[in-house]
Order: C-alpha cells, then structure tokens, then sequence
C-alpha cells in the first residue's frame, strides 16, 4: 500500500492526488482521501484505481483543506471495495486514519471491541486498529497521541500509520514499525508518504522515520518520540532523486522506459567503482567487512521474486571465482526454517525496494544468529540497507513499473562486482583472468544498448505469439535463471502462464506439455553448456514445439533450427545474464501490450511488499 499525508498552506488535495498517483505501483486496489476544513472530517474513497477516486471527487464540494490523509491500497484483509478502502474513521468520526502493513491481533482487538459494543463497517485489521486507539482515548483522557503510543505497545505486526483528528486541524501523527514512511520537510509545510517518490517535487530534505517511532506534527513543527516517550532528534536527510527519473520521458510505460534504461543503469552502478584500466575496483560498503566475506565458510543469499533470481545469478558467480559455498533462499522459507547458522556465515539480501517483509524478517532471523548480513539495494533510505551491517546500492534510479528489469540487472552488476573481488582477494581469480573479466564487464552497458535494438524483431516474434496460452523457457547454467526470470515477466504482466526451467530438466517433465502449440523460449548462447543446449533444442523440435532462440551473434547451428532468433553481442559466460535478459524483458512487454493489459500495474500485484 502507499500513503501520503500533508500538512501547511496549500490545498491539500491536489498534493495528496498527484501523491498517490505517483504510489500507485504500491497497490491499486482502492484509493481514499481524508480532508478536514469547517464541514468537518470527510472521508472519501472508491474501488479501484486512484483515477477512479479523482472521478468521484469531481461530483464532491468543499474539498478545500489545509490538511490530509491519502492512500492506495493492496489487499489483505478483506476484497478491494469502498468499504474496506481506506481512510478508516473512529466510531464517533473524529479520527481518520490510513494505514501499511498487517496487525496479526486483530482478531483478539476485533473480539474485545466488539463486546464493549463498537461496531464494524469493514473486514480490515486497519479498522480495528483505529477503533482500538479509540478505545484507548476515551477511557483514559488523555491526548490522541498519548492513546497512540499506548496502543502501539498492544498491536502486533506492521505498520506506518498517519491519523487525522477532528479537534486539531493542524496536527498530523504518524508512527512506523516494519513499513516504511518518509517526512519531507518543507517550509512550514510537511509531506508525509511510504517513499520518497511523492515528496521530491516539493522538498529534497527528508526525515526517515525507524521503528517504533511516532512522529507528531503540530503547528508548523515536527516532533519524533519513541514509544517509550523518549524524544529524538530528527535527522535531516538531503534527497538526490532527480524529479525526471520518476516521470514517463516520453516513453509509453515505465516498464518500456526502465528497460531502455538500462545501458544507462547498468553504468550508473559501476560508476565510480570499476576502473579496469588501472586494475581498480571499489565498492565502498564492502571494505569494513571484507575480511569477514574472504573468511566466510557459506554465503546465503536472500530475497524475493526477482531479486531471488538475481541471487540465483550470484551462487554461479561466487561459486566459479571465489569458491565459496553458496545457498540461496526465499526469505519467506528461509524465516520460519530455523535454519542452521553462525557467524562464519555472510548473508547477502537483495531487495529492489528495501521494504520487502520477508526480506527484512530473514535479515532479522540471521542477525539474531550472529550472521553478517550485506544488503543489495536499490531504494536509498529504505529499511533494509538500515538494518544491514553493511551494503552497496544498486543505483538503478527509481524503478516504477511493478514487473522488475533495471533493477534485476544493476543488481546483477553489483554481485558480479562483489564476486569478481572476492575470487581476487581470495586467490581463487589470477590476476590476469581478473584484469580481463575487468575490461569486458566494462563493455557491457554498450552491450546491452546493441542487444536493444532487436526491439523490432522481438515485435514481430510478439504479434505470432501473443495468444499463446502457455509458454516454456530453458537455459542452463548461468542462463538457467535467466528462464526462470523470463517466465515471471510474462506471467506478470501478460498472464499467460509460462514456467522457467533449467534445459536439461525438460525431459523430466515439462516435455509432456509440448506440441506443435507450445512456443518455448531457449536460452542458447555460446558457451560452455552451448553444444547440450542444442541437443535440448532438437528434442523440443522433434516434438513440434515453436522454437524460439536467444542465440550469440553470428550464430548458425541454431538458427537453422528454430522458428526465430534473437541475436545478442558474446561476452564472457558470467556476464551474459546482463544482455540474454533483455531480449526477454521486451517480449514479455510487447506480449503484454499487445494483449491490452496494464503493463505497469498487473492485476493483483505489488511493487513492494510490505506484508509477509
Ligand atoms: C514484488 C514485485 C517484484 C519483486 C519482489 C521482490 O513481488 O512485484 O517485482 O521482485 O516483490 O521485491 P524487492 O523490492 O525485495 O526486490
């Protein structure tokens, strides 16, 4: 879910609608606005899209307000509906508030409240947590932020939450734990939101508020205590986010955008750090802990959905140059396994947002074992590079389109860095071999520029198989979790079911799904599991399937096999995730496209998850 809040001079509403809209890859089940002004408290929300609720406020009057609250909701408890949209409103309507996250008691609250005679309008948690600080107010006099604080002490699970109250049209309180909430501070005016994406245009001075924080601000002033009562000082933050990196430049979809960015964010994320002329490779966050990385008996990697498969990546790369072992793992499995580990172990957490909740319960779970935990990520200010010891972002600018692409390949570059430093560190990578895979990882952002321009081609493969119902990708080696990558990002946003599978795998089952209906997607550049790929590929063939091929440039054996083929520039086998997935990024996006789905906010899903 996204919130957003304002307090100050300007008319609120404005703020709070070009707010969510820019949040809206959080969650796009409902939208709802809070306002306050001499009519009253008024809370106003609709089904669907944020659009959908701008359309309803046309027909609404005094809307003007000095202040609100606003949000775009993903679903947990209870259908995407009016009802269950929020703000969420105190019984007697003299609170409104907005709501991230999962509060696991609700039932035990809901239960409680009940008998003391409150009534439920919604299936929400976030219902029962605003009447539950309700409670809390009126039977123990004292002020809303008091009644906040003491309920915090009672709720369990995740939240960042923003309140509104009746009495005080110039006050808004807000408290986090587990989801995230950025304060930008303006002048005498404060914007309050889930990242940093709404706030920019307005001021580049944030304040991140942490767990168990509760931030009040009342005329014109921002306040932070814990939940003990104990003051803090608000650290000011200085944003570097450009506003243009959050806006469509022209481009039809973020996600047509992102992916021609690459080149772009691939450089951005070795700036400064690789130097292959001079031998030099830096990556800052690793320096107090390399020792530990050199040491380590096992590397764990943890992440979710696309980040995971960037791991998978990685257990190729750190395996072949530093020969450390290595596991990776679905934070959400890896959290409730009690899983065995120590302090020799060097656990790595990809997240593109920071916020994942799985993610960060993994890094918790492996911090409480003594574990040192390296975080991979792209959001700046997010809440897992600032809860890992260490870390190195990704620097792919803001990622907007909810089906992953810049972000999967900076964080690609990142762990070949980290694994390409290690082997050299460790001895494990020569020299020589180490300045050369420096030179080619170099050329890689032009690579992946040449690789772009087969945007044509794949536009035409597209429009022949756009219907298709299902869709099979194979690869091996460093390519295996390049299918698995291609198989999400169809499924994600055009809906047609696809699985990845390694190619070699495909006779253990997949095979019995092939017929002469059946386009598969074979990762078959040359390298070293090329000539067994081919092999994979005659079998497909003898089954009738539709072949569709990734292939190196200059490429015949397999071009006089498949149905087509998508050339791409060599580089060495490590490095090739970084181009083999673009060709697959753009199918999926034409598929999408041509099927008139919505290739930025694919039905049901979010961008971050915040909620396990
Ligand atoms: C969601 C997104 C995916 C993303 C995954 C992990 O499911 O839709 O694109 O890969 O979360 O997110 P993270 O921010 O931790 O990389």
């Amino acid at each position: 879910c996204g919130i957003v809040a304002y307090v100050g001079q300007q008319d609120a509403l404005p703020i709070i609608i070009k707010g969510l809209k820019r949040l809206e890859y959080r969650g796009y089940d409902s939208a709802g606005v809070a306002l306050l002004n001499p009519n009253g408290l008024t809370v106003y929300k609709k089904k669907g899209k944020v659009s959908e609720l701008e359309n309803h406020l046309l027909s609404q009057e005094n809307l003007l307000s000095k202040i609100g609250i606003g949000h775009t909701r993903w679903a947990t408890h209870g259908e995407p509906n009016d009802v269950n949209a929020h703000p969420h409103y105190s019984s007697n309507d003299q609170f409104a508030m907005i709501h991230n996250g999962i509060i696991e008691n609700y039932d035990v609250l809901k239960t409680d409240l009940i008998n003391k005679g409150y009534k439920f309008h919604s299936e929400t948690d976030s219902e029962v947590f605003i009447k539950f600080i309700e409670d809390i107010y009126a039977n123990n006099d004292c002020s809303l932020e008091e009644a906040v604080r003491l309920a915090l002490h009672k709720v369990v699970g995740a939240y960042a939450i923003v309140l509104m109250n009746k009495e005080e049209p110039d006050t808004l309180i807000a408290a986090r734990k587990g989801s995230p909430l950025v304060i930008g501070v303006g002048d005498n005016e404060y914007f309050l939101a889930s990242d940093a994406t709404p706030i920019i245009e307005y001021t580049n001075q944030v304040v991140y508020l942490d767990d168990y924080e509760i931030a009040v601000i009342r005329d014109g002033k921002l306040q932070i205590k814990t939940i003990e009562n104990v003051e803090t000082n608000p650290y000011i933050n200085q944003l570097e986010m450009e506003l243009e990196a959050i806006e469509k430049g022209g481009y039809e979809h973020f996600m047509l955008k992102e992916i021609n960015e690459q080149p772009r964010s691939i450089a951005d994320c070795m700036r400064g750090r690789l130097d292959a002329q001079n031998g030099r490779l830096v990556l800052g966050g690793l320096r107090d802990y390399m020792n530990k990385f050199q040491n380590a008996d096992r590397i764990i990697i943890t992440a979710c959905g696309t980040s995971w498969h960037a791991g998978l990546v990685a257990e190729y790369l750190f395996e072949e140059f530093a020969r450390i072992p290595v596991e990776v793992e679905y934070a959400s499995e890896f959290r409730y396994r009690n899983p065995v580990l120590s302090d020799k172990d060097f656990i790595i957490a990809i997240s593109q947002s920071g916020e994942t909740a799985d993610t960060l319960a993994a890094i918790e779970l492996a911090k409480s074992k003594g574990a040192t935990i390296f975080g991979v990520c792209n959001v700046v200010g997010s809440s897992i590079p600032r809860t890992t010891h260490a870390g190195s972002y990704t620097h792919a600018g803001p990622e907007i389109g909810v089906a992953s692409t810049k972000a999967f390949t900076a964080q690609i570059s990142v762990l070949t860095m980290m694994a390409l430093k290690l082997g050299y560190k460790r001895g494990t990578l020569p020299e020589n071999r180490y300045m050369q895979l420096l030179s080619e990882l170099e050329t890689i952002p032009s690579k992946v520029e040449r690789a772009l321009k087969m945007n044509d081609k794949i536009h035409e493969i597209a429009k022949e198989y756009k219907d298709a119902r299902n869709f099979l990708y194979l690869g091996r080696g460093y390519n295996f979790p390049v299918a698995l990558e291609g198989a999400l990002k169809l499924k994600e946003i055009s809906y047609i079911h696809a699985e990845g599978y390694p190619a070699a795998e495909m006779k253990h089952g997949p095979i019995a799904l092939i017929d002469e209906e059946m386009p598969v997607v074979f990762i078959a550049t040359k390298d070293s599991s090329y000539e067994k790929v081919v092999s994979n590929i005659q079998e497909v063939k003898a089954r009738k399937g539709k072949i569709i091929a990734v292939v190196t440039e200059g490429d015949t054996v397999v071009k006089n096999m498949a149905d087509h083929v998508i050339e791409i520039p060599a580089t060495e086998e490590a490095f090739v995730p970084l181009i083999s997935v673009i060709p697959l990024q753009q199918l999926s996006y034409h598929i999408a496209v041509m099927r008139g789905c919505n290739v930025d906010q694919p039905r049901n899903l979010a961008k971050s998850v915040t909620v396990e």
